[in-house]
């Protein structure tokens, strides 16, 4: 057994488990986080991203022992105050979803790009930074509408 100590939105937690389990089976099982989804499990969906400190990281590929003492965001913790995120609210509003599987790992993603642009990203770079984000849905034309706007809600609206 390993002892893995991690600050999961904002709270310090301690999981227990065997040296072998990935991330997203310690956020999903342990700690019953089950905003962040498995869709493939083998690095391709996207459907797993979280944020490790501050980066996103496809959880499937990262074992919970690798993050001991990272500071780790999921999808639960991106409202904050009952407010929900400005990405978040985008995607509500531009309808970038449909079934929803693949949204948290499209905001944990999206939110990563839009905090290192200094400027709204285009629809080409939303387009090359998703990539590795599978819709099944394949709704991309508004996913990419939400995180343009997304972008600028993280601004302040600019
Ligand atoms: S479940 Fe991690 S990339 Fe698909
Ligand atoms: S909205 Fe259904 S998988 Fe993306």
């Amino acid at each position: 057994m390993a002892t893995v100590t991690l600050k999961v939105n904002g709270k310090e937690l301690t999981v227990d488990c065997a040296p072998r389990t990935l991330l997203v089976e310690a956020l999903r099982e342990h700690l019953r986080l089950t905003g962040t989804h498995v869709g493939c499990d083998t690095s391709q969906c996207g459907a797993c991203v979280v944020h490790v400190d501050g980066r996103s990281v496809k959880s499937c590929t990262m074992l919970a022992v690798e993050a001991d003492g990272a500071a780790l965001t999921t999808i639960e913790g991106m409202a904050q105050g009952g407010e929900l995120h400005p990405m978040q609210a985008a995607f509500k509003e531009h309808h970038g979803l449909q079934c929803g599987f693949c949204t948290p790992g499209m905001i944990m993603s999206s939110t990563d790009l839009c905090a290192r642009s200094a400027t709204t990203p285009t629809e080409g770079e939303v387009r090359h930074w998703l990539e590795g984000n599978l819709c099944r849905c394949t709704g991309y034309h508004n996913i990419v509408k939400a995180v343009r706007a997304g972008a600028d809600g993280m601004r302040g609206g600019k």
